[in-house]
């Protein structure tokens, strides 16, 4: 897709437009396009000028594709990742934005902010409604965009329509992403909707997929910084299990506040249990009910802090929550799920499973109802992950925390 925009008036003097050579590309008749390039604009240092100090120690470019890049919670993000909030002042980006044949020209204008924002470190918008060209050599894929669920559908049916999407852009990051692409699913159902794409991305390693569950982790800092009546910071070692659903268990047993228990510090039993739990597991159900819509900003500074997560080295003694690959884990949850754990990173993008927390009775009996329920969700999906014969038991139709 071909864009015309043109920025030569707000771009820095150091920076060296090439529009031109773009816009030529692009009119080559298709099939004759090498290297066409889809996007808005692309800038490149000019060696000859003497700012070129100020970039001789920025990394390689990193290409980060987002779908859903003309929705709401896109929109917060993107400036995000663009003003080098996400992977630090010396990371330059690209950012490769999938719209579709309705949202493109919203996409444009979204395109048109970034632009005028003068960010130093991004360095390339391109946008597109074809994943294959827009996943091409991506280092990252936030996977955003999904159809809500409408009037009288089932889970079921939701579990379908957004598969099929998920099962296409797999098979696109397959064939084009860079193998060590990092995967980030935000489109609900997340973690079955992971589990998909990862199904249709043989190439890319399993453990490069995750479904976000940060921002239910966020969520529950809060609400016990604001029970103990400390600062957010404060509250660490918080594990959001299993899917992002309302069976998640959001736990406070292995929580610490200020470095001690949760549990001595917040003495009420009682209350973690009846009132923090099921206001972590509804609290997205209840911000649309009130705003009329889902979360957007809170769920992309989630999706910032995740992707900060994999890429900072993780505090000593502490852990961050991502719906990761089963294979292998140290819980005893069934392998082949999505499912979120504690997870730490040494900061090349790559995470560990944290082994050896205390998983009481309580904890465990709704960690299973989690698995359960993601067990059931595979069984749905498994003609789009390549398996013959699954059977999709909805036993009981647990909610997306939006679909209260
Ligand atoms: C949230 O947790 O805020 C969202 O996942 C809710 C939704 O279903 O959109």
């Amino acid at each position: 897709m071909m864009m015309g925009k043109t920025c030569s008036k707000t771009t820095p003097s150091n920076l060296l437009v090439k529009r031109g050579e773009r816009q030529k590309a692009r009119n080559t008749p298709a099939g004759k396009e090498t290297n066409a390039p889809l996007g808005v604009f692309v800038l490149e240092y000019d060696a000859s000028n003497e700012d070129i100090e100020k970039t001789r120690n920025w990394k390689p470019i990193i290409k980060i594709a987002v779908s859903g890049a003309a929705g709401m919670i896109s929109n917060h993000l993107l400036f995000k990742i663009a003003s080098g909030e996400v992977f630090g002042p010396d990371q330059p980006v690209a950012l490769r934005l999938l719209g579709s044949e309705r949202s493109q020209v919203a996409l444009e204008g979204v395109a048109m902010e970034l632009e005028d924002c003068l960010f130093p470190l991004l360095r390339e918008v391109d946008l597109g409604i074809d994943a294959k060209k827009v996943f091409e050599d991506a280092d990252w894929a936030l996977l955003i965009g999904a159809k809500p669920r409408g009037p009288g559908m089932e889970r079921g049916d939701l579990l379908e329509m957004n598969g099929g999407l998920f099962a296409e852009q797999g098979k696109a990051l397959n064939e084009v992403a860079k193998k060590t692409c990092k995967v980030m699913v935000v489109g609900n159902p997340c973690n079955t909707n992971a589990l998909i794409c990862m199904a249709n991305a043989p190439n890319l390693d399993r453990r490069n997929f995750h479904a976000l569950t940060r921002l239910d982790e966020n969520r529950a800092k809060c609400q016990l910084a604001l029970k103990a009546g400390v600062f957010y910071e404060t509250v660490s070692n918080v594990t959001i299990w299993g899917n992002h659903s309302t069976t998640q268990v959001p736990d406070f047993v292995n929580a610490k506040i200020g470095g001690e228990r949760c549990t001595d510090v917040i003495d009420d039993q009682t209350w973690l249990e009846n009132d923090f739990t099921p206001a972590i597991q509804t609290r997205g159900g209840l911000l649309i009910k009130k705003w009329g819509r889902s979360s957007a900003a809170s769920t992309a500074v989630s999706i910032a802090d995740a992707m900060k997560a994999l890429v900072t080295p993780t505090k000593e003694g502490d852990w961050f929550s991502s719906a990761v690959i089963t294979d292998g884990n140290p819980y005893g949850i069934e392998e082949g799920l999505v499912f979120s754990m504690p997870c730490r990173s040494n900061g090349d993008g790559s995470y560990e499973i944290v082994e050896g927390l205390k998983i009481n009775d309580w904890l465990r009996e709704r960690i299973k109802k989690s698995e359960e329920e993601l067990s059931n969700e595979r069984g749905c999906v498994s003609h789009l992950m390549g398996v013959e014969g699954g059977s999709c038991l909805m036993l009981e139709d647990t909610l997306l925390p939006g679909e209260m």
